[in-house]
């Protein structure tokens, strides 16, 4: 995919993970649409990538697991960019706690953030990337979607979830032009993992996580990525 000029939808885009992917994606000459619940971060983030390029920045505050609000930011979008060509779904919280401790409202919000959040932006994207003739979806997932860790019972469950419905999502979507990728690191360096007991540089870089992307997307029309599994250097 050449994105000079291609629009990218980000969910959780005004920190962390998604911050980052938007930062490269701007620097390719992509049009952004973030979003986040905290308005405040968004301004802050648009600004510093409005001054990276050309293209548009545009900033929709609301949940990700809000029905109306997903219906609003793809009507947002389609206003201002006409289409969405790559959408990222990288809103995503963290209930750390044994299955003992976590409450069912930890629990549900997990859930309902983490999948039914990317259930959302993809029920109401794909309908919009076939008319278009194609498109692609990341789907942030995790290692803890891969194995059972401990402190993951909610996390872990919900990020297994995202990779199965990335699965299933690609079987459905595999003769419209539209691919689909699930991406599972280990710890990465942002706030989400500010708890945990490994230092900065043994930690994978946000960066890390928008080359991935970008790499993917210029692979030629054939070649299709499934989940890419990103562990730590001398993690065990
Ligand atoms: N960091 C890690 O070690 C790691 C490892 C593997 C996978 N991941 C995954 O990567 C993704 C990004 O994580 P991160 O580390 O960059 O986290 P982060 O720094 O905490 O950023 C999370 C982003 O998502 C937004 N967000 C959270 N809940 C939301 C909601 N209900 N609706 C809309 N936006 C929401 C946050 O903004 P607001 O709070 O203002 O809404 C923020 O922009 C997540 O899906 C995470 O599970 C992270």
């Amino acid at each position: 995919m050449d994105l000079q000029e291609k629009t990218a939808l980000i969910t959780g885009g005004s920190k962390g993970i998604g911050f980052t992917v938007a930062v490269q994606f701007a620097r390719a000459g992509m049009d952004i649409g973030i979003t986040a619940r905290t308005a405040a971060d968004l301004e802050q983030a648009a600004e510093k990538l409005q001054s990276l390029g050309d293209g548009k920045i545009l900033t929709m505050p609301g949940d990700v697991s809000n029905e109306r609000h997903v219906d609003q930011w793809i009507e947002d979008t389609l206003e201002d960019f006409d289409s969405i060509d790559v959408l990222v779904n990288n809103a995503g919280i963290m209930r750390r706690g044994s299955v003992e401790d976590l409450t069912l409202e930890d629990y549900r919000r997990v859930l309902e953030i983490n999948l039914q959040g990317t259930f959302l932006m993809c029920n109401k994207t794909v309908p919009q990337m076939k008319k278009q003739g194609g498109g692609y979806i990341f789907n942030m997932a995790s290692y803890a979607g891969m194995k059972g860790l401990l402190g993951s019972g909610a996390y872990g469950a919900s990020k297994a979830g995202v990779i199965r419905f990335t699965e299933t999502l690609q079987r459905e979507v595999a003769e419209d032009n539209i691919k689909v990728t699930a991406i599972s690191p280990a710890y990465v360096y942002t706030d989400m993992a500010n708890d945990a007991e490994v230092t900065k540089e043994d930690m994978i870089q946000p960066a890390d996580i928008a080359e991935t992307m970008l790499y993917i997307m210029r692979l030629s029309k054939a070649a299709v990525v499934r989940n890419v599994l990103i562990e730590r250097y001398g993690q065990l």
